[in-house]
């Protein structure tokens, strides 16, 4: 009895060794290329997200450039923002491009019915959007009325945009300070067709789409991918529908929100959460692989050549908007929990890079999931801002097959996820880069990571964490969440990478 008791402790002691997460690389077979656009943003006419938060005006004392403020586009060009969608969201099926096009003094003011009612000035037109994305360096995504608009109206903005020739509304683009027709680079017929777009069915938009794209001529040097406005969940109807269309489809586009309460009148926090919502949060988040799957099963059904794109052009955490904001302009804090989840989608959308092409989180700047948040001339990057900057070298990298050995399950009540999360590729730069998160706020993990068929040495990189889960920065304290210098060194021919708790680590493979 006693004999059995001691060895029954000395494997419970050695049980760690045995248990230990392992993550293997497979450096020797390549998959596809996680396109750069996976890092994408989306910018719409939406409470301060724009107005204030990134347009300030040419007059404004805040110091800007043709109206967009230095220090914010500063910040996204540092985060190699590397495309843009705009003007929306459900505000591009109110959106008529002649409004924002002309004299600004001239431009009519209309009412924002989706975002709090507020006046929309209609500053910020076409050509404002292109600086801003001349300004980034960023390709442009550009979202069409559909709902409200016709297409006539779209036809003739994309003849206004691309166009070439001495056509009346190529001159009127010249008139309006634009030599040169612009690349657009994407374009989208509708948004949410199922909801504020419109209410449709998937066949009623479908034939619509269909109708729409036929009408949308570009010269052929200069033609726009066109994107037709998906589902938002694991009902495939609209997937099913859109990936039969056969011409003028690059892509199908999806939204999905990860609310920690799941229910859309009472969210839940920003910050001040407690463990029972973080852990929600983990699980919520991580259907996006389901429904990347599902949806992505029937596209291979119909399109096997993979010639359609899967497009999550909306994602993100969606909270309760913060005590005393308008309810109608979606500002909310984001906490070291919006970063790991952000890191958790990165990790999803590069094992599904074949089709996942583009995705959008909502939103850029004080909107939802934001980059950054502003106050007047003040601005603060957000948890999510340093995730997004810390998987730089994802962007064109070629991805790599990985297992993950001995995963953990972090478990709350009847609630459980993974503990361990992680993604490899080789980036343009050479170096094998590895992406690694812990779910788990109270335990740290050691993940080894192997390269079959080479010997990992050691890896360089950054962590972030923070002591809270809800770890913020705020205006009076702004680096209070901040990526810090990491590192792990081999020991007996593997490296032992010490994830903190709730953390998420990028590093070089060397
Ligand atoms: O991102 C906010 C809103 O969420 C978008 O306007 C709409 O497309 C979605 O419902």
């Amino acid at each position: 009895m006693i004999k059995k008791t001691i060895l029954a402790l000395s494997i419970a002691a050695s049980g760690a060794a045995f248990a230990q997460v392992s993550v293997t690389i497979d450096a020797a077979k390549p998959g596809p290329v996680i396109s750069k656009n996976i890092y994408g943003q989306f910018a719409e006419h939406l409470g301060t997200g724009i107005y204030e938060g990134m347009w300030v005006g040419t007059d404004s004392k805040i110091p800007n450039t043709k109206g967009w403020r230095n220090d914010v586009v500063g910040a996204l060009k540092d985060m190699h923002v590397p495309l843009v969608r705009w003007p929306g969201g459900c505000f591009a099926d109110e959106y008529h491009w002649r409004d924002g096009v002309g004299p600004r003094a001239q431009r009519p003011v209309k009412v924002n019915t989706n975002w709090g009612g507020v006046e929309e000035s209609n500053a910020v037109g076409t050509h404002e959007f292109f600086d801003l994305a001349e300004l980034l360096g960023a390709e442009v995504y550009v979202n069409g009325n559909l709902g409200t608009g016709s297409a006539q109206e779209m036809s003739e903005w994309v003849e206004y945009m691309t166009s070439d020739s001495k056509s009346t509304l190529a001159e009127m683009r010249r008139k309006n300070g634009r030599d040169k027709p612009w690349k657009v680079d994407y374009f989208a017929v509708g948004n949410e067709a199922w909801g504020c777009g419109g209410e449709m069915s998937p066949e009623h938009y479908t034939q619509l789409y269909k109708t729409t794209t036929a009408f949308l001529k570009a010269p052929p040097a200069n033609r726009p991918k066109f994107i037709a406005s998906g589902g938002n969940d694991s009902d495939t109807k609209w997937t099913d529908s859109l990936s039969k269309v056969k011409s003028n489809i690059s892509g199908i586009s999806f939204h999905y929100y990860t609310i920690p309460t799941g229910v859309w009148e009472k969210k839940g926090a920003a910050t001040g959460f407690a463990e029972d919502q973080w852990i929600s949060t983990m699980k919520n988040t991580l259907k996006m692989d389901d429904f990347i799957r599902k949806n992505t099963e029937v596209m291979d059904k119909n399109d096997p050549q993979k010639k359609i794109g899967f497009l999550v052009d909306e994602w993100g955490t969606w909270y309760d908007v913060e005590p005393g904001t308008n309810a109608g302009f979606l500002y909310q804090q984001n906490s070291l929990r919006d970063a790991v989840v952000a890191a958790l989608n990165f990790n999803i959308f590069h094992a599904h890079a074949d089709r996942v092409r583009m995705t959008n989180i909502a939103q850029m700047v004080n909107v939802l999931q934001a980059m950054i948040l502003t106050d007047k001339d003040k601005m603060l990057l957000t948890p999510t801002y340093h995730a997004y900057k810390m998987y730089v070298p994802f962007q064109d990298a070629t991805s790599l097959p990985l297992t993950i050995s001995n995963n953990g399950a972090y478990s709350m009540g009847k609630t459980t996820v993974p503990q361990v999360s992680a993604s490899a590729a080789k980036a343009k730069d050479g170096k094998i880069y590895v992406a690694l998160v812990n779910t788990n706020p109270n335990k740290p993990v050691d993940v080894t990571v192997n390269l079959s068929g080479a010997k990992a040495g050691k890896l360089n990189g950054q962590v972030l964490t923070a002591a809270a889960m809800d770890a913020h920065n705020t205006f009076a304290n702004p680096e209070a969440v901040k990526p810090a210098p990491f590192s792990a060194t081999a020991s007996g021919g593997k490296v032992v990478v010490k994830l903190p708790a709730k953390s998420v680590v990028v590093a070089a493979v060397e």
